[in-house]
C-alpha cells in the first residue's frame, strides 16, 4: 500500500544546532508523519550557499543535522532522508521554474528583503530565487504536504503560484503544495528568559540545545526568570512563570506538574526547587538524545550509508517527475 500514501516533503537548513523549539515544533511532527505518509526530508545544503558561501563548516553541519534528526526518531528506512546537492534533478527543475517566477514578486519576498538588509554586500541571484529552489525541492516529488512553520507560509504561497503557472502553461504535472501541521501540535516552546520562544538567534542562554551538556542544561534552567512568588491564593501566573510550567508540561510527569501548580495556588511554591526539578527532567529528556547524536557522528560509515540510501530514494522519485516535466514542456525531440 505504500504507493498509495500521500507525499510529504520538507527541508532542513544545515545551520548548526537544533534546540528544544525545533524538536517540539518540527521534528516531532516529522517523526509522527513518517508512519502515515511517504516522506522526503532533505538537508537544504544548496540553499545554505545563498547566505553562507564559506563551506568550511558545511560537512560538519550536514552531518550534525542528519545525526540530530535521526537521534530524535527519524528513521532512514522509513523516510527518504537525503541531501539536496545529491539529487541533481533539483537543479534542472529549478531552472524551468525560474521561468515561472517574476522578478517583481521575488523582490517583494519578506525573507529576501530581510537578507538584503542583513547582508547588503552579497545580494546574489540565488538569494533572490531562493523560493524557486524551495519550490523545486517540493514539487520534484510531487509532494502535497509541507510540514513547516509560519515563517515559511509566504514561500509556500509563492510555490503555489509557480506551480499553477507551470500547470496552466504546460499541463497538470504538479499538485499544489500546502503547509501541514497536526492541529494539536502547534506547541510554542517558551524561551527561558520569559520573552518569546526559544530560537537560535536570540539569547543563547535562554535556549536549550539538544547538544547542551547536563551542567549547561541545569545552569540555563536555574537562570530562568522567577520572582518572589504569589502572595494571594489562586493568583494568575505572570507570563514568565507560565512559561516555566509550559516547559514542565513538555518533559515532566503529571504528578510533578500538579504538585507545583498546587503549591502556586497555595502560595507555598519554591521556585528554586521547581527549577531544580525542571532541570533534572530536562537532563533526562535531552541527554539520551545528545548521546545518540554523538554516537552517530562517530560513525561516518553509517552516515554515508544513510545519505546514499536517501539519495537513491529521492532520485528515483525525481527521475519519474522529470520525465513528465520534460515531456510537458516539449523537450522531447525524438
Ligand atoms: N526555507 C526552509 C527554511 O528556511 C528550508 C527549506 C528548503 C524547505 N527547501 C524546503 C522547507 C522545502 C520546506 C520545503 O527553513
Amino acid at each position: 500500500m505504500s504507493g498509495q500514501k500521500e507525499i510529504v516533503m520538507s527541508g532542513i537548513r544545515p545551520t548548526g544546532f537544533l534546540h528544544l523549539g525545533n524538536y517540539f515544533g518540527a521534528i516531532r511532527n516529522y517523526v509522527r508523519m513518517q508512519e502515515e505518509f511517504n516522506c522526503f526530508f532533505m538537508v537544504a545544503d544548496l540553499h545554505s550557499l545563498t547566505t553562507h558561501p564559506d563551506t568550511k563548516e558545511l560537512k560538519a553541519n550536514v552531518h550534525r543535522v542528519l545525526a540530530e534528526n535521526i537521534a530524535c526518531g527519524l528513521d532512514p528506512d522509513k523516510v527518504a532522508l537525503y541531501c539536496q546537492s545529491h539529487v541533481h534533478e533539483t537543479s534542472e527543475l529549478y531552472l524551468y521554474l525560474n521561468m515561472m517566477a517574476y522578478k517583481g514578486e521575488l523582490e517583494k519576498t519578506t525573507t529576501f528583503k530581510d537578507k538584503v538588509r542583513q547582508n547588503p554586500e552579497n545580494v546574489n541571484a540565488g538569494l533572490l530565487t531562493y523560493p524557486v529552489l524551495q519550490t523545486a525541492d517540493i514539487v520534484l516529488h510531487r509532494a502535497k504536504y509541507v510540514p513547516v512553520g509560519k515563517d515559511q507560509e509566504q514561500h509556500l504561497e509563492m510555490a503555489r503560484n509557480f506551480v499553477n503557472r507551470f500547470n496552466h502553461r504546460y499541463g497538470e504535472v504538479f499538485p499544489e503544495p500546502v503547509a501541514f501541521n497536526y492541529n494539536e501540535e502547534l506547541v510554542k516552546v517558551p524561551s527561558l528568559d520569559g520573552t518569546g520562544k526559544m530560537s537560535k538567534s536570540e539569547n543563547q542562554l535562554a535556549t536549550l540545545y539538544l547538544a547542551d551538556d547536563d551542567e549547561m542544561i541545569r545552569k540555563k534552567v536555574m537562570k530562568a526568570k522567577t520572582d518572589g512568588g504569589p502572595t494571594e491564593k489562586n493568583s494568575t501566573k505572570p507570563d514568565y512563570i507560565e512559561n516555566i510550567f509550559g516547559l514542565m508540561k513538555l518533559v515532566s510527569s503529571e504528578d510533578v506538574i500538579k504538585k507545583y501548580a498546587g503549591d502556586f495556588d497555595n502560595c507555598t511554591i519554591r521556585y528554586g526547587d521547581m527549577k531544580k526539578q525542571l532541570g533534572e527532567d530536562m537532563v533526562n529528556f535531552i541527554s539520551p538524545i545528545r548521546n545518540k547524536v554523538d554516537a552517530i557522528l562517530q560513525n561516518e560509515k553509517y552516515l554515508k550509508e544513510v545519505m546514499e540510501q536517501g539519495a537513491e530514494k529521492a532520485r528515483k522519485s525525481a527521475r519519474a517527475t522529470m520525465e513528465l516535466v520534460r515531456t510537458a514542456i516539449g523537450l522531447n525531440y525524438y
